[in-house]
């Protein structure tokens, strides 16, 4: 055995402040974050949700003095999320292509005022549906594939003439990034990016989301398991990214983080492309609770996580604490 020591130390690197911020392999910044909004129909100004503290839903007369303050941050984009009223849920989601709906309107108003802000939206009938399924059940509750692209597809070339930048289908239907991507082509959209939710995890931790959304409830006892994929498997999300690239995706995300390392760094070494993750609900809501009884450093163990999606591959980060990091790494530089 050759003995590598003392010639070679390991800590030698460690021994200085200077010396570690030179070879650091992966940096967070301000450039890497998009700020999740959920914005409501309701006019209350702000409305608490009880599982996620901090984060609100906002109505859509205070999103622009929100995006406001997310721009001048430095953070590059936004995702917007519905908070649609019971009047406007249908078993077929229909208002979810309405080009007078809240998100067409939002990003509207948005895209005028702050034209150099990227905005991204959902494209799921979640938000939209009386049984809070992503797409459209049949006589069964089974979500049927086909008939469901058919309304994403609406729902995408909606959001895409509102002026949306980047659509991104949250669903996990088949062939929904072609048929969107066709459609974006025919109608005149060619520079609309779709980020695709390729690796999406029928996963527990979207729990404080869906009571945001307010999906707990008209999704009641049902899963979505026929559909988003199983926590056991890794060479699928493989196959799901593959067929998206195909079909004309720009961006594949998985979905959520911290859990799903492993996905992002294979993800990212065999395919080379952008890659983003959604570091979800339920992790934000982990966090804060440990931070909230003083179990965990909040700062440091946010600046963790988030550095180590950089590390593993990622490009992008949906992160409900963006707004928050964004401030750290300015008072810090
Ligand atoms: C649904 C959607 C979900 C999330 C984003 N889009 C939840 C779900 O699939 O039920 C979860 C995000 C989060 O938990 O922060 N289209």
């Amino acid at each position: 055995m050759v003995i590598s020591y003392p010639s070679t130390r390991m800590r030698r690197l460690r021994a200085e402040d200077f010396i570690q911020k030179l070879v650091q392999e992966s940096d967070l910044t301000c450039k890497d974050l998009i700020q999740p909004i959920f914005v409501t129909e309701k006019d209350s100004m702000a409305e608490a949700i009880e599982s996620l503290p901090g984060i609100k839903r906002i109505s859509e007369s205070f999103v622009l003095e929100k995006a406001e303050e997310i721009y001048s941050l430095g953070i590059p984009a936004i995702a917007l999320f519905p908070v649609v009223e019971g009047k406007n849920k249908s078993k077929d989601g229909h208002s979810a292509w309405d080009p007078e709906g809240l998100i067409p309107r939002v990003v509207r108003a948005t895209r005028k005022q702050i034209p150099n802000l990227g905005i991204i939206t959902d494209v799921a009938l979640d938000p939209y549906t009386t049984h809070g399924q992503d797409g459209l059940i049949d006589n069964d509750g089974y979500v049927v594939n086909d008939e469901t692209v058919t309304a994403l597809v609406k729902q995408a070339l909606c959001h895409a003439e509102a002026g949306a930048q980047i659509v991104a289908p949250s669903d996990m239907m088949d062939g929904r990034v072609g048929a969107i991507r066709d459609a974006l082509e025919s109608k005149g959209y060619p520079n609309t990016k779709i980020l695709a939710y390729s690796a999406k995890y029928a996963s527990s931790f979207f729990k404080p989301f869906r009571d945001a959304v307010g999906s707990l409830k008209t999704l009641s006892k049902a899963n979505k398991r026929s559909y988003q994929m199983d926590p056991a498997n890794a060479n699928e999300a493989i196959r799901e990214v593959d067929l998206d690239l195909k079909e004309g995706a720009d961006i594949v995300m998985i979905k959520p983080a911290m859990p799903y390392l492993d996905i992002v760094q294979r993800v990212k070494k065999e395919f080379g492309v952008p890659v983003f993750v959604y570091q979800v609900s339920g992790e934000y809501a982990m966090l804060v609770a440990a931070a909230q009884n003083d179990w965990l450093d909040r700062q440091a163990v946010v600046l963790e996580t988030l550095v180590s999606f950089k590390r593993a591959g990622a490009d992008g980060i949906l992160t409900y604490f963006a707004e928050e990091v964004a401030a750290w790494l300015t008072n810090t530089k």
